[in-house]
């Protein structure tokens, strides 16, 4: 489309890395510093995405951990939703299995890596024997003369967590990613699950496009019309643009992870569209 107007989108990072080397931790961390979600008292909300506002106003939008198999499985479902994989590796413990597997997931997908080394605050911390072991696997750091930014930090005390949303920033910004919000909305499907009450549930990661309460669209196979929208401060929201991680209401049934959503000009059309991708 020539009209097409591209407008700078917030980078969608993942965390990845071997179990118990932090990832929960250093999520909880960087939600910490959000300047907007300690006033509202938001920051204990939890949907399967969230978006953190730095200190200099920039926006960054983290999807909760979703493990490499909802990974490499969403992937493979055509939902490439991540921009920056940031691999935790603890200092402690080193390159583990799951650090490996997170290596090859991250590479597959085509996704720039950055290596926060984590628990540096720990006696037996090494940082520099997982940069070495990094190298083994083609990882390598700029300390090492290579391209990948690596950052140490200690999600339990809180230190280089500044300098990690720096790199963050620095890694979108050659990235240049853009998305135009005045179109019908697409996203992927994050996570989803009936809720009592409230009904099918989905957090949708808007793409590209503005969704809007009272769009009518398709998730999957599945139709519906927009009741409600709610950011991952457990506010109502009348609109989600590119980037912005919200829950819908208002789905006829539960989608799977990964499951495309696109905004239809009616519901006949929806109609249209669920049934063809029903077909396939
Ligand atoms: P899984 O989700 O089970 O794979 O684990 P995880 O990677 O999310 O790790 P989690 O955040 O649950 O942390 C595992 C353990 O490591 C917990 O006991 C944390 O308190 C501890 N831990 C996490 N970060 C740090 C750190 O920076 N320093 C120290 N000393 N301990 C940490
Ligand atoms: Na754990
Ligand atoms: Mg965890």
């Amino acid at each position: 489309d020539p009209v097409e107007s591209l407008k700078v989108r917030a980078p969608v990072v993942t965390i990845m890395g071997h179990v118990d080397h932090g990832k929960t931790s250093l999520l909880d961390a960087l939600r910490g510093t959000d300047v907007v979600a300690g006033e509202s008292g938001g920051i204990t909300q939890h949907i399967g995405a969230y978006q953190v506002t730095t200190k200099g106003g920039d926006i960054i939008t983290f999807l909760d951990t979703p493990g490499h198999e909802a990974f490499s499985e969403m992937r493979a479902r055509g939902a490439n939703v991540t921009d920056i994989v940031i691999l935790v590796v603890a200092a402690d413990d080193g390159l583990m299995p799951q650090t490996i597997e997170a290596i090859n997931h991250t590479k597959a997908a085509g996704v720039p890596m950055i290596v926060a080394i984590n628990k540096c605050d720990k006696p037996e911390a090494n940082p520099q024997k997982v940069r070495e072991r990094l190298l083994e696997h083609e990882i390598v750091v700029e300390d090492m003369g290579g391209d990948v930014q690596d950052v140490q930090v200690s999600a339990l005390k809180k230190t280089g967590l500044d300098e990690l949303i720096e790199k963050i920033l620095l890694q979108a910004e050659v990235m240049e990613l853009t998305a135009n919000p005045d179109r019908a909305a697409e996203g992927n499907v994050i996570e989803a699950q009936l809720d009592k009450g409230r009904g099918a549930v989905a957090t949708v990661l808007v793409r590209k496009g503005t969704l809007k309460v009272g769009d009518t669209f398709v998730i999957g196979a599945e139709s519906g019309k927009v009741r409600a929208l709610v950011n991952d401060k457990g506010q109502q929201v009348k609109s989600a643009g590119p980037s912005v991680p919200v829950e819908v209401l208002g789905l006829s049934g539960v989608p799977m992870a990964g499951d495309q959503m696109t905004v239809v000009e009616n519901e006949a059309r929806a109609r249209e569209v669920a049934a063809y991708r029903q077909e396939q």
